[in-house]
């Protein structure tokens, strides 16, 4: 599970968790994938409402509970996040719900808002899309998720979640979002890994005691254009995990856990569940490897104004 993290309301966080975002494909393909992470150790799940897949999140857990009666449900940590178009103070408390019942759990260890964009719903709770095939911006309350973060501290004050927090902010966003919290954000997942390496967002949030918690670790989402240079197929990275006869994606994991925040690393593939949860120890020579790749480093070749038709990163601004 790795180090357990300690969050600022005192819950404890295994540092290692299973992202279950690669596994929306085929039906049966997450129930399957969280029962292999369960069994590899993994405890620790981080799931969403718009991965579509919680149903099976929550029966795959219920499965390998019902064949494993020495771990509880309380022995593992369940994430999951309320979608854009859901930010309207009872549409938060709807999601929080639908979540529930469909991880089959009275309470999440973690919710959070999935990003800071507050956009329109279609009156069956689905996304509403414009004529322009994008995201409506709700403008005042993506500026201002004042009413949001009440409806998730009411959330957090119910007991239907152990902590509340935040994915994808800005040191900005989280500025003006510690203004106004009587309840503070827990954690903020972002993506990092060795060319998106985050820098100065780590060190804020970790300066305000907010855990740092790392999507796509292993830096699928980033391709350098034109070059087409991965993280994947970095030779001085390859190069580490050749010297000490594992993976990259054991590096990858072994960086990010060094540099003290929390990983999801995410696969459909039993076998790849299971080696990356074989967590290893990267010398401080192999450390200084990994950070002179990402000395440098921080450029994000998604931009999300062709998602959401919105400016989230300041430098797309
Ligand atoms: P797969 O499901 O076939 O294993 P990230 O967390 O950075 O988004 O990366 C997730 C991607 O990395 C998935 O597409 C997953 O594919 C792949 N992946 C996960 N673990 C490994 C591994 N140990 N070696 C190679 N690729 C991996």
């Amino acid at each position: 599970t790795g180090p357990i993290l300690k969050l600022n309301n005192g819950v404890s966080m295994p540092s290692l968790g299973f992202g279950t975002f690669a596994n929306e494909g085929s039906k049966g393909e997450t129930h399957k994938a969280v029962i292999a992470a369960l069994e590899a150790g993994y405890r620790h799940l981080d799931c969403a409402w718009f991965y579509q897949n919680e149903g099976e999140v929550g029966s795959g857990m219920r499965e390998f509970l019902s064949n494993n009666p020495n771990v509880k449900r309380e022995d593992i940590f369940i994430t999951t996040k309320v979608w854009n178009h859901l930010h309207e103070p009872e549409d938060v408390e709807w999601s929080v719900k639908d979540s529930l019942a469909k991880l089959q759990t009275p309470y999440v260890d973690a919710f959070l808002v999935h990003w800071p964009i507050a956009t329109e719903k279609n009156e069956d709770h689905s996304v509403k899309i414009g004529s322009d095939g994008k995201y409506v911006i709700k403008k005042s309350l993506t500026e201002n998720p004042e009413p949001t973060w009440r409806a998730m501290e009411s959330i957090y004050n119910q007991g239907l979640a152990k902590s509340i927090g935040v994915s994808n902010w800005t040191q900005k966003g989280l500025e003006a979002l510690l203004q106004y919290a009587k309840v503070k954000p827990t954690v903020n997942q972002i993506e990092i890994h060795p060319f998106l390496p985050q820098y100065d967002l780590i060190k804020y949030c970790q300066s305000q005691d907010i855990v740092p918690v790392a999507y796509s670790p292993l830096g699928s989402q980033d391709q350098v254009p034109g070059t087409g240079e991965k993280v994947s197929t970095n030779k001085d990275l390859l190069a580490v995990a050749e010297k000490n006869g594992v993976s990259l994606a054991q590096v990858l994991i072994a960086w990010g856990l060094k540099r003290g925040y929390a990983v999801l690393p995410k696969s459909s593939n039993p076998s790849r569940i299971k080696s990356n949860a074989g967590l290893i120890n990267l010398s401080d020579e192999d450390f200084a490897a990994v950070n002179k790749v990402a000395e440098g480093r921080n450029t994000r070749f998604v931009n999300m104004k062709d998602t959401f038709g919105y400016n989230v990163w300041p430098e797309e601004a």
